[in-house]
C-alpha cells in the first residue's frame, strides 16, 4: 500500500496494473480490501486504483464529518495526484453516494460509472436518525456492536446461511475499523443531498449492479436509477445481498468486465 497526503489528510492507496484507469470507492464501514478480488482480476487488463476514505482502513482521520463532497474532493485530490485525468468511477453504497456527489462536482472526469448496491435518493427522517444513533453505537460500545448490527442486514440470505467465510472478512473489516471514522461517515451519510435530479445529468456508459437479496438497496432502488440515467444498463446479480462483489466475486467480475471491454 502506497501513502500520500490529499487535502491535509494521508491517504493509503494501490494504484496496479496499466491501461484504462478504473477506480473502486469502497463502503461503509468497510475498506479497500473490499476489492481484492476484483483488483486481482483487473489490474492485468487496467490501471486499477483503490483506495481507504479518510478515518478507514490505513487512511488517516480528520476530525470533521465525512460527508460525501468531501470524499469527492479527496477523490479528486488522488486522481490529480496519480495525474489520472478520467477514469471509470466503480462505487459501492457508500462508494455510490460519493460516486454521486463526485459526479456532481466533477462530471467530465467520470469516463464511465458502476454502480453497485447504492441508490441515489437521501435519506428519509427516520434514515437519518439511524444514522445518529449509529454514531453512537460506534462512539459508546465500539467498532464490534457495529459488526453485529450490520452484518445480518449486509449479507445476503445465500451468504448467511452458506458462506461463513464471507461474514467473517466483513466482520474482520468492521471490527478493524476506527469507531470515529464510522461516526464521521454515518454522520456524512446522513447530510448527504438527494441526488434523484442529477441522473438525467448523466451521460457516461453506466452500469448499475445490484444483489437480488439486497436488503438496503434494493432492486427498486436499482431500476429506479436504470430509469433515469439513459446511458445505463442494469444487472441483478442471484443469491448476493448488499455485498455482491464479495457475495459472488465471479459473477462480479464476469459483469464488470464484460461493462469494461464495451468503453
Ligand atoms: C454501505 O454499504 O456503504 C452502507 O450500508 C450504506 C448505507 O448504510 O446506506
Amino acid at each position: 500500500m502506497k501513502k500520500t497526503k490529499i487535502n491535509g489528510v494521508e491517504l493509503t492507496y494501490r494504484d496496479e496494473g496499466s491501461g484504462k484507469p478504473v477506480v473502486f470507492l469502497h463502503a461503509f464501514p468497510l475498506n479497500q480490501t473490499m476489492w481484492d478480488q476484483q483488483l486481482a482480476i483487473l489490474a492485468s487488463g487496467y490501471r486499477v486504483v483503490t483506495f481507504d476514505w479518510r478515518g478507514f482502513g490505513d487512511s488517516e482521520g480528520s476530525s470533521t464529518a465525512s460527508t460525501m463532497p468531501i470524499f469527492a474532493d479527496d477523490l479528486a485530490g488522488l486522481l490529480d495526484y496519480l495525474e489520472i485525468k478520467q477514469a471509470t468511477i466503480c462505487g459501492l453504497s457508500m462508494g455510490g453516494y460519493a460516486a454521486f456527489a463526485f459526479h456532481r462536482k466533477y462530471a467530465n472526469r467520470a469516463s464511465a460509472l458502476i454502480l453497485c448496491d447504492t441508490r441515489a435518493t437521501a435519506d428519509t427522517d427516520e434514515g437519518k436518525q439511524g444514522r445518529h444513533q449509529m454514531a453512537d453505537l460506534a462512539r459508546s460500545k465500539g467498532a464490534s456492536a457495529i459488526a453485529d448490527s450490520m452484518i445480518p442486514r449486509v449479507l445476503g440470505e445465500t451468504t448467511l446461511q452458506s458462506n461463513p467465510a464471507v461474514a467473517k472478512r466483513v466482520r474482520t473489516m468492521i471490527e478493524a475499523t476506527n469507531p470515529e471514522a464510522i461516526a464521521q461517515a454515518s454522520i456524512g451519510m446522513a447530510q448527504r443531498s438527494d441526488s434523484t435530479d442529477m441522473l438525467l445529468l448523466i451521460a457516461c456508459p453506466t452500469l448499475i449492479i445490484v444483489g437480488e437479496e439486497d436488503k438496503l438497496t434494493p432492486i427498486s432502488d436499482a431500476e429506479k436509477m436504470h430509469q433515469a440515467i439513459v446511458s445505463s444498463r442494469l444487472e441483478v446479480i442471484r443469491q448476493t445481498g448488499h455485498l455482491s462483489n464479495l457475495e459472488q466475486p465471479a459473477t462480479f467480475n464476469r459483469v464488470i468486465s464484460d461493462f469494461l471491454a464495451q468503453l
